[in-house]
Order: C-alpha cells, then structure tokens, then sequence
C-alpha cells in the first residue's frame, strides 16, 4: 500500500520530533527546547526539500490540501479544520503565555561587595579603612555618644521611616509599592552583617551608587549624599545599630 504524501509528511515530521525529544524521555538528559525548535526547522525543510523534489512529489503534498480547499462538495471538513486550526493554535500559545503568580526568579545579591573607595560630599574615602568617626565616643563620652543617637533619630524619622518604617523593619507607608522592598534593619540580614563604611557607602549613593554587575538593581534608596549631610550620614548609622541593639562588623583585629 502506498502511504499518501502528505500523512508521510506528518509522520516523518512527528517521527524526528520523538527522536529529538527522546534522551529526555529515556535518558533523563533533555535537549533545551531553543535547541529543539533549530532541529525541528533544519528536519521540515529538509524532509520538504525532499518530498518536493518531483513534480509528482509535490503534487503529492499540497494536492490534498488544494482540494480540500476548492473542492465542493469538501465545505463541511473544510469549515470543521478551518475552526479546529486556529483553536489549537490558540490552545499552544495560550499554555506557552499562561501568566503565572509566581514571583521570577530573583539573582540579585542583596550585599553586593563595595568599591574600594568611593566619592562623595567632595572627598574620596576608602572603604577599606573607613570607620565611623563617632563611633569611640560610645565608651569615651556615653552621655555625648546618647546625644548624637538621638540625632541620628532626627535624620532618620525626616527621611527615612517613609519607606525603611517607624520601627526600622522596612514597612514604611511608601514601603509596598517598591521592588526590592526597603531593607528591614532588624532583620539579622542586613545592618547586623554589615560595617559601618559599608552602610556609608550605601546611604551616600543609595541604589545609583550599586555596582554596575548584577544590574538592574532598580532600587528606591536615594542617593543620600544630595539631601542630607556627611554628619547627619555617621549620626543616621548609630541610630540604626542603637535602636536594633546590633552591633556593627568591624574587622577583626
Ligand atoms: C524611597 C524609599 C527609601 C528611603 C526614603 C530610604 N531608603 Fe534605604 N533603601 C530603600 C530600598 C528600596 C532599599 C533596598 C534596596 C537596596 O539595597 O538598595 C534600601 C536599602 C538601604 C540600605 C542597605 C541595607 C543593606 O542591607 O544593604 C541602607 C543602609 C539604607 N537603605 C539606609 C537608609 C537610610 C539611612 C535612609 C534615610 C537617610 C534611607 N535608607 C531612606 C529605600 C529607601
């Protein structure tokens, strides 16, 4: 029995996919779908390429097809695969579009390394050795050291608490409609890990003055620098580890 051209077409077709798709059915090693779809080009065009090297060949293929289309007394099947096509092409890319609520996958680092120095308020200052010039008072001066948290507190319920929050666990008011959410300082995550140069650098230059790796950051944090001053920086930082009860990194000495 000869098979008719165009069934032949389909199963030649239908049969590289399987061998294309079979090491991930059996062996458990798929071929990346991107990959599948070159393969699948390069299989049609070459099984078209020779099913249409004859006259006869081509006729073969598209006669079905022609008559289906201007035969008529074929207007019923003809109406039914006129429906049925666009429906499963609908069908395929609805699956392949089907919006999910998952959130996607997020490589961000959440700390990335800094710069070995940075530029701001004018100056250059390297991270490496940078402290917080403040932060010896806490045992020389307790009383003086008391009154700069408390101005630290000033600066940040001015600036911050709108997205960091009144209890610095990142629910300010403005804090749901960003993406990262501000961070959550009593989170053991963030400040508790950190030193102090480090937040120096991230309050001065905010989400601008992340890394150039890892982009987009699409961080809220402004960029500190232009609003509120160095002081004002060192203060902000103690009242942070003040009222968290951390205590800063330092290098271990
Ligand atoms: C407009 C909202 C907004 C304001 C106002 C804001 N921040 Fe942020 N901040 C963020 C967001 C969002 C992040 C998280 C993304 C990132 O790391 O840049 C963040 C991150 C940080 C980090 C990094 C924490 C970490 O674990 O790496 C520090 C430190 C910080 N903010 C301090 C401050 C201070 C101090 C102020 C006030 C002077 C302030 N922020 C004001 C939005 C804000």
């Amino acid at each position: 029995m000869k098979i008719p051209r165009l069934l032949l077409f389909v199963i030649l077709v239908a049969l590289s996919y399987f061998i294309f798709k079979a090491p991930g059915i059996f062996l458990k090693q798929p071929i990346p779908s991107s990959l599948i779809v070159m393969y699948m080009f390069f299989a049609v065009v070459t099984i078209l390429l020779w099913m249409t090297s004859t006259e006869e060949g081509m006729q073969g293929l598209i006669g079905p097809i022609k008559r289906m289309i201007e035969d008529p007394g074929k207007k019923t099947l003809r109406n039914i695969i006129f429906v049925i096509v666009p429906i499963v092409a609908a069908g395929i890319t609805y699956m392949q579009l089907r919006p999910t609520y998952e959130a996607p996958v997020e490589l961000r680092s959440i700390h990335p390394a800094p710069p070995s120095t940075i530029k701001v308020f004018g100056k250059t200052f390297n991270l490496m050795t940078l402290e917080n010039p403040y932060r010896k008072l806490e045992k020389e001066d307790p009383q003086k050291f008391a009154q700069l948290v408390k101005e630290g507190g000033e600066v940040y319920f001015k600036n911050c608490f709108y997205c960091h929050g009144d209890k610095l666990d990142g629910r300010g008011h403005y804090a749901h409609g960003f993406n990262p959410l501000p961070a959550n300082f009593t989170d053991i995550g963030t400040i508790a890990q950190l030193q102090e140069s480090f937040l120096f650098w991230r309050i001065s230059t905010g989400g601008p003055g992340l890394p150039k790796e890892g982009a987009p950051w699409i961080s809220a944090m402004p960029v500190w620098e232009n609003f509120i001053t160095e002081d004002e920086v060192w203060k902000v930082i103690l009242f942070l580890y003040n009222y968290t009860g951390y205590v800063p990194r330092s290098w271990a000495k």
